[in-house]
């Protein structure tokens, strides 16, 4: 089958074999069949963080495991397991409906709930591994349903266990998310003061879901939106390069923006991409985003491999200008 309607990049790559799971039990299910029958199991999540450059020759196992139960709750806090299929966004609108806090700066991010601790989702000064209590996922070696606490999950700036070591080794089922009764509204991130103001809102009627108006407002200003354009969010990360580089840097361009870190500092890919030329480009039917140098897009009948060798030049001239070599957000299939 087609797998266009299931990757946010709207990539027309095919599947070789497809399945969707409810369950825990359905997912080990699902293993089997692709061990028994000697294809591989490729899982899907909401396919919004890939780039598929080809045909699957796989078990494509779409993960659709739903529900939102609260688990208990004190004075101060809540706690939630949700179905890592649940779609990301409706979760965020819920908890904001519901007067749980935490999540509202994470508005609008594409994708479902079980890729969420996988990259550590991040936005507007928030990242989940903030609200992330643990996670259920099937071993995919022992088929046995495993539990993983915050210090397991090993999150990092877009990056968990789940990337490195054990990548492709397990099936996140569940998430379970600690929110808070009583907000503590993080408005640091430039833009959201701003925009609550434009919107009318003022410090004293500060509210999570005010917040989620404001992070949607600049999202849909800035952001392509996968139903219309294809694309995966930002493509790249944001490098940190040595303080010295960035001192050597700024003499060549006064305007390089740089947030210091512990050690070294994190230099906005967004920033680098447009500086060397590439913000708006297009070639023929993909390109890089005109609002959002950061996410590359595909206007219709783009090619996976296309999108990929376009990034890989965007690589070589970033390196070029600026020495500094930008690592993919994205997971190529
Ligand atoms: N910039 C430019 N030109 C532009 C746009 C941005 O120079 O056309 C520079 C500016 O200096 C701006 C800076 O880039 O201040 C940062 O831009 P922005 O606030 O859009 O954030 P970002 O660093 O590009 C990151 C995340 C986004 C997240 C936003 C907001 C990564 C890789 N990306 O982008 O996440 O929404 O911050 O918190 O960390 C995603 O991961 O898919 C994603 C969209």
């Amino acid at each position: 089958i087609s797998l266009k309607a299931y990757n946010t990049f709207g990539i027309d790559k095919k599947a070789r074999f497809f399945t969707r799971v409810h369950s825990n039990e359905e997912v080990i299910k699902a293993l089997k069949t692709a061990k028994d029958k000697y294809v591989p199991a490729y899982i899907l999540g909401g396919g919004s963080n890939i780039l598929l450059t080809k045909d699957l020759f796989a078990l494509v196992v779409k993960i659709d495991i739903k529900g939102v139960q609260v688990l208990k709750e004190d004075g101060e806090n809540i706690w939630v397991k949700v179905g890592a299929g649940e779609i990301w966004h409706d979760f965020v609108l819920k908890a904001i409906a519901h007067k749980w806090a935490g999540i509202e700066n994470l508005s609008l991010i594409p994708g479902t709930v079980g890729a969420s601790p996988m990259q550590n989702i991040g936005a507007y000064g928030v990242e989940i591994k903030e609200v992330f209590e643990e996670l259920e996922a099937v071993n995919r070696e022992t088929l046995s349903v495993e539990k993983f606490n915050h210090s397991q999950c090993q999150f990092g700036y877009r990056e968990s266990i789940f990337k490195n070591k054990a990548k492709d080794k397990y099936v996140i089922t569940h998430v379970t998310f600690k929110l808070s009764k009583k907000p503590h509204f993080n408005i640091s991130y430039g833009s959201i003061s701003n925009t609550l103001k434009k919107m009318g809102y003022n410090q004293h009627d500060l509210t999570i879901e005010a917040i989620s108006k404001a992070v949607i407002h600049i999202r849909q200003e800035k952001l392509p939106d996968p139903q219309e354009i294809g694309n995966a969010g930002s493509f790249f990360k944001n490098p940190t390069i040595p303080e010295k580089h960035f001192q050597t840097l700024k003499e060549e361009y006064p305007d390089i923006p740089g947030f210091p870190l512990e050690k070294g500092v994190k230099i906005p890919a967004a920033w680098l991409i447009d500086k060397a030329g590439w913000k708006g480009k297009t070639f023929g039917e993909i390109g890089v985003h005109k609002n959002q140098p950061l996410v590359l897009v595909n206007y219709g009948k783009g090619e996976g491999e296309a999108i990929k060798a376009l990034s890989e030049k965007i690589q070589k001239d970033i390196q070029a200008k600026f020495g500094i070599s930008l690592q993919p957000e994205v997971n190529f299939v």
